[in-house]
């Protein structure tokens, strides 16, 4: 396209955005709308991206189509930041795909920050259309020096990498001992197994593939989406999100999942050594597509998106779509599992004690503006059950735990209702469910076990004990002074 063209096409998105984002508040409707959760101020939204700390700020870039709320479309990236991880400011619309390279999408990818210089890297990606008679993707850059604008590299695409076309997607870089690293998702043999490619970069710009980090056999999938790999306490966890893997019991229910592996590497040689087997990172309906990022704190966070691909999600009809997970810190058990904690600072979020005591069956709390925190603690293992409950039943969420044979169940009703797993309490026998409207986050234990979900409760949302259940303290907070 002529550069003159190409800049009124991008001044026309633009002015579409300012209308459609000052419009907004008046098109959104807010029955199912996140109180606490970040998700766009309209349109549609999916993974989180270039989650990082910079200038004092936590940033948070999504794909976003800014155009509707009905389809993925074309994705641009939607920019959000924070000071705590629980209040986001939106920003503007960060990365369009404007270029020749990203023409049918700004795909997901990740941010390097260096002497306060945010490095953006993405996916270009190109579909094949009338117009285009070629397809494929390309890794491509973006710099922000501000947080705020972010300018494309004069030389993108920085990656093309034929050998792995056409589905080669979604960089997530580091900083190593002086040496750069990105991993990348891959679908090979004529799209039917998925596997991650490792490359290393002495400048951040020019890149050498160095090893195929791990690969299916064929038994797992035909795409894998997401990588990222991270170490924690010596060792690395490589976190992924394939595609095309069948369910075996009650594990890989969702259409795709959202998991990790762990494993000795060696940045000398790239060895990558596997310790344990593939293991999903949530148990509930909704959670795909993770990102990390490691904040100056030292904590290793994972935000996901907590929605996934090919669901009628009724909230499309309200002029917005998507949601992210709460940010959970990430740590690493003995036996090498992957321990969620809600992050510290969510707890200023809840500000009004509803209730807090004993508790046994019947015991119901009504939660002002659909949101808020409940926790059940327990001394002795016994079964137990919760009930969240609207004016619509059938978007009644029940919670039951089985202390017998040790699994827990998550119904939500309609088809596809049901998500169990096994929970075996490492430590506290306890429950922390996270309540925000349209979505319930548990948590199991100190972090062992989550169930992420979404549900469409109607009218005034409700916990309840179910049946034969007694807590030693059953705590209800709600998100703000309702008095
Ligand atoms: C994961 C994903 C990524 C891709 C992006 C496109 O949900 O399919 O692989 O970059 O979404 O929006």
């Amino acid at each position: 396209l002529a550069p003159r063209l190409k800049m009124y096409i991008k001044t026309a998105t633009f002015l579409l955005c300012v209308f459609l984002g000052s419009v907004s508040s008046c098109c959104v409707n807010g029955r199912y709308y996140p109180r606490y959760h970040l998700s766009p101020p309209h349109g549609w939204m999916n993974d989180p991206n270039g989650f990082c700390y910079f200038k004092g700020e936590y940033h948070m870039f999504y794909q976003y189509n800014p155009m509707s709320s009905l389809e993925a479309g074309i994705a641009h990236w939607g920019h959000a930041k924070s000071k705590d991880l629980c209040h986001w400011k939106h920003l503007d619309l960060a990365i369009y795909p404007d270029q020749w390279y990203d023409q049918t999408g700004v795909f997901s990818g990740s941010a390097l920050v260096e002497n306060d210089v945010m490095y953006l890297y993405y996916t270009g990606n190109v579909n094949l259309t009338d117009e285009m008679p070629f397809e494929g993707q390309f890794q491509a850059l973006g710099i922000s020096t501000d947080g705020v604008h972010v300018e494309k590299y004069k030389d993108n695409p920085i990656m093309y990498t034929p050998n792995h076309q056409p589905h080669i997607r979604d960089p997530k870089v580091w900083e190593h001992d002086g040496s750069y690293y990105m991993v990348l998702g891959n679908a090979y043999d004529d799209y039917t197994k998925g596997q991650i490619v490792m490359y290393e970069s002495s400048d951040k710009i020019n890149w050498q593939e160095v090893t195929i980090l791990y690969k299916s056999n064929g038994s797992f999938g035909y795409m894998w989406e997401c990588p990222d790999l991270f170490e924690i306490d010596g060792k690395f966890v490589l976190l992924f999100s394939p595609q095309g893997v069948k369910s075996v019991g009650d594990m890989y229910q969702n259409l795709y999942q959202a998991g990790y592996i762990v494993g000795e590497f060696d940045y000398d040689t790239h060895s990558f050594t596997i310790l344990t087997e593939f293991r999903e990172l949530d148990h509930g309906h909704d959670f795909y597509a993770t990102q990390t990022m490691k904040d100056p704190s030292g904590r290793r966070i994972v935000v996901a998106w907590a929605s996934t691909w090919e669901y009628a999600y009724p909230e499309r009809a309200d002029g917005w779509a998507g949601m992210l997970t709460l940010p959970r810190t990430l740590t690493l058990t003995k036996d090498l599992r992957l321990i969620q904690t809600p992050i510290r600072e969510i707890d200023q979020v809840f500000r009004r004690r509803l209730y807090s005591g004993k508790a046994s069956a019947g015991k119901t709390v009504a939660l002002p503006d659909k949101a808020g925190k409940v926790e059940l603690k327990w001394d002795t293992p016994r079964n137990i059950k919760v009930v969240i409950e609207s004016q619509n039943e059938c978007q009644n969420v029940v919670i039951s735990y089985d202390h017998e044979d040790g699994t827990i169940t998550l119904d939500r009703g309609g088809d596809d209702a049901i998500r169990r797993t096994h929970w075996d309490p490492r430590g506290h026998l306890k429950w922390t469910i996270f309540i925000d409207a349209s979505s319930i986050e548990l948590s199991c234990g100190d972090g062992e076990v989550w169930f992420t979900s979404r549900f469409f409760p109607e009218g005034v949302v409700s916990v309840r004990l179910g049946e034969d259940t007694c807590v030693d303290k059953f705590t209800v907070h709600s998100i703000r002074r309702t008095t």
